[in-house]
């Protein structure tokens, strides 16, 4: 693929691509991603469930491996993500009967992550997908048990007091698929603003299936973009799985239909505003869609860039 120009040259906005501390030691797959992209996100091991021992110690082993990676190759890193519904880990459901002790924990957490790359990562999902799926309302979670609904504005203070310098997000999914959710995590957001919570940007994860009904992505990034925050596409995949809601009876165009859309859409939001695209894998073995547990595995034509040899993906082209 060597006439391809790399993707990272052809895009006006930071690429990034999903990561692991085997996948920067992988030499096939960290030669191939440091020519394509500028920027890495940790797939995992940035995560709470990974980082926070028992102990209320944090392993950050792998999150220096992945962050010596990118200073290696020019690249930059993406923190994700400090509270997430999905994990909360024993030191803290331990803590959960004495919410200023819990507090406590819960701003060093936060404090000792982000603390130990100060001006070395530039940008946090600070919070990660806090609305339920039907845009109800916030999802419920230990966060929310103990500290309340402002569990996200106290988490945004302590990520600023930790790097005053860095950008912080919050990071949701089916923004695009479901106007509700859209909605709620919206209203969220202008309600952080107006309390004068230290939010800087909106990721939108993007997991979306070629067959999405056309025109759903370009209102949701035009809406998104409307805050006036950077906009992240934080974890595009554009997934061919057969058991997604929307089955697709043309894989490839319309693939290339779905990521030429989502391309216009974000082009048409302020240069200053667009704070770039992610990729959630770089092959297809990379997917987290690529296993028996994601569904029926992807056929031919699969959602990332490179196959596994690293040759192109006609979806690349879309990008050139
Ligand atoms: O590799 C370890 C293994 O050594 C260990 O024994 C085992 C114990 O559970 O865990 C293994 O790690 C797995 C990890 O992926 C690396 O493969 C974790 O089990 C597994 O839970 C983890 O899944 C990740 C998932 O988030 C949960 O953290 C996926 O890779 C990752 O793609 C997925 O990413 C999420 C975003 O963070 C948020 N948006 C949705 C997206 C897809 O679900």
């Amino acid at each position: 693929y060597g006439d391809i120009p790399p993707l990272k040259s052809v895009t006006p906005y930071p690429l990034g691509v999903a990561t692991s501390a085997t996948k920067v030691s992988d030499p096939a797959w960290s030669a191939l991603a440091a020519r394509q992209f500028s920027r890495l996100t940790a797939e995992w091991e940035m995560k709470m469930e990974y980082v926070l021992q028992a102990d209320g110690s944090l392993k950050l082993d792998r999150a220096d491996k992945m962050v010596a990676f990118a200073r290696r190759n020019g690249m930059t890193v993406h923190g994700h993500t400090l509270i997430w519904y999905a994990q909360d880990g024993e030191y803290f459901q331990k803590l959960s009967a004495k919410p200023d002790a819990f507090l406590n924990a819960y701003v060093d957490y936060i404090a000792g992550v982000m603390g130990r790359y100060k001006g070395v990562i530039p940008s946090w999902d600070v919070v990660n997908e806090p609305i339920w799926n039907d845009g109800r309302g916030l999802r419920p979670c230990l966060w929310q048990k103990v500290l309340g609904d402002d569990y996200i504005g106290l988490a945004l203070e302590a990520a600023h007091r930790a790097d005053p310098q860095a950008l912080l997000f919050i990071n949701d999914y089916n923004l695009e698929l479901t106007p509700k959710k859209r909605a709620t995590f919206l209203k969220l957001i202008e309600t952080l603003l107006k309390n004068g919570a230290p939010l800087h940007g909106i990721g939108t994860q993007t997991h979306i299936d070629a067959g999405i009904t056309p025109g759903l992505i370009r209102s949701a990034i035009a809406d998104i973009a409307s805050l006036g925050l950077k906009v992240h596409i934080s974890e595009l995949d554009i997934s061919l799985r057969e058991d997604h809601p929307t089955p697709v009876a043309q894989p490839r165009i319309d693939q290339v239909r779905t990521l030429n859309e989502l391309l216009e859409a974000y082009q048409d939001v302020p240069a200053n505003q667009r704070y770039g695209l992610t990729m959630w894998a770089l092959r297809d073995s990379d997917s987290w869609l690529n296993t028996p547990q994601g569904g029926k595995s992807l056929i031919p034509d699969e959602p990332v860039l490179f196959d596994r040899l690293g040759r192109p993906k006609p979806l690349a082209q879309a990008f050139v």
